[in-house]
């Protein structure tokens, strides 16, 4: 896969690159990347489409199957067919998985900013708990072990925007947290396979013990990996039944489950075995690297590595900026601006474009960022 092949995409109504219109404005924000989707994706759909009839359609045996396979070839991790519920993406099962808890909200920030919204979706309190930088971005475990007994922890593992991806040992010490406090959890995995990292691996924590799969909701897509996320299609695995039909009963006619050309490439990713996965990691990862680099030597600027995702967490608060989106945008560059993670003082660059595309950003940000230095 040749991932240095820039595809233009203006004018096809794309979420990032229509928000600037013709405007010298490179952007950089939401999480799409500029790849090409792989030819086994698309001749998926394509084979699909080529039936002809684009009808109402149950979740195919061959989609679970595949599922199925997947979680056990990458994690060792055997799922029950029956724990599966299919979603039109994860943003609906993270607000469907609250409404059936029923809880508080326990949610470690900065964080996806959908995550913010739930409270307010579901009519839930909130206790918001900000991650602490020490070797690293981690969970503030003490923190999170004084509040309140009975909630649901909502956790996005690897982490957006942080870049982490949890190690075994963290997620275990979370899933005894959630043991000893009564609290179920809900995990966005949607990022898993985009391990950068030398060494990450990731552990779905649902996989680790009967006690902490009976009280999560894990949620899975192959969106983000093959750069698809406009097919909407998620899995949650919800293997606690009672949960699962709490889950089911609050999405009748409110969400169906997701559409056959989603199904069709949901099935081609997740059976996918080709190195396609690898090559994308090792470019990201280099990209990563580029960022990483770049950020070292600018003033007033910090950011930790990225173990996974292609979301770089950009601190900027020493450039005294008011508002930094805006900054950066009046110098060329659409960013993500930290606050809507809540994370003041950062800002998010997606990486996941050709290296040439990058490199003209990490022109435009150094250029801003050495301006606002003076
Ligand atoms: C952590 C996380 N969860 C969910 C999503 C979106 O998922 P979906 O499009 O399936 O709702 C994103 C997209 O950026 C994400 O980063």
């Amino acid at each position: 896969m040749n991932f240095d092949q820039i595809t233009d995409r203006r004018g096809t109504s794309s979420t990032k690159w229509d928000k600037y219109g013709n405007a010298d404005v490179l952007p950089m924000w939401v999480a799409d990347t500029d790849f090409q989707v792989p030819p086994f994706i698309l001749d998926a759909i394509r084979q699909r489409l080529d039936h002809g009839i684009i009808g109402y359609t149950n979740t195919p045996t061959s989609l679970t199957d595949a599922f199925i396979g997947y979680a056990e070839r990458t994690f060792s991790w055997q799922v029950d067919p029956d724990w599966l519920l299919w979603l039109p993406g994860v943003v609906p099962g993270l607000n469907l998985a609250a409404r059936a808890a029923d809880r508080h909200l326990i949610i470690p920030t900065p964080i996806y900013y959908p995550f913010l919204a739930i409270a307010r979706n579901c009519g839930l309190s909130e206790h918001l708990v900000p991650m602490i930088r020490d070797d690293g971005w981690r969970l503030d475990m003490e923190a999170l072990a004084a509040l309140p007994p009975g909630g649901i922890i909502m956790l996005a593992s690897p982490q957006n925007p942080t870049g982490r991806v949890f190690t075994r040992h963290e997620l275990r010490e979370l899933a005894e947290l959630c043991s000893e406090r009564d609290h179920l959890l809900c995990s966005d995995d949607i990022h898993c396979e985009l391990l950068l990292a030398a060494g990450a691996k990731h552990t779905p924590i649902a996989s680790l013990n009967e006690d902490i799969r009976d009280r999560s909701i894990s949620l899975f897509a192959v969106t983000k990996t093959y750069n698809i996320p406009g097919i909407s299609c998620a899995v949650a695995v919800v293997p606690d039944a009672s949960l699962r039909s709490k889950m089911r009963a609050e999405r009748v006619d409110l969400t169906q489950g997701a559409g056959p050309l989603a199904f069709a490439a949901s099935e081609a990713g997740f059976a996918d075995t080709s190195s396609w996965r690898d090559e994308l990691r090792a470019y990201l990862a280099a990209n990563a690297q580029l960022v990483q680099d770049c950020v070292a030597q600018l003033p007033g600027v910090w950011m930790e590595p990225v173990e996974g995702t292609y979301l770089a967490w950009i601190n900027v608060a020493d450039l005294g900026l008011n508002n930094a989106q805006a900054y950066f945008e009046d110098n060329g560059l659409g960013l993500s601006p930290g606050p809507q993670f809540a994370g003041d003082g950062f800002v998010r660059l997606n990486f996941g474009c050709p290296r040439a595309t990058l490199q003209d950003g990490l022109e435009r940000f150094s250029r801003a960022a050495n301006k606002a230095v003076g």
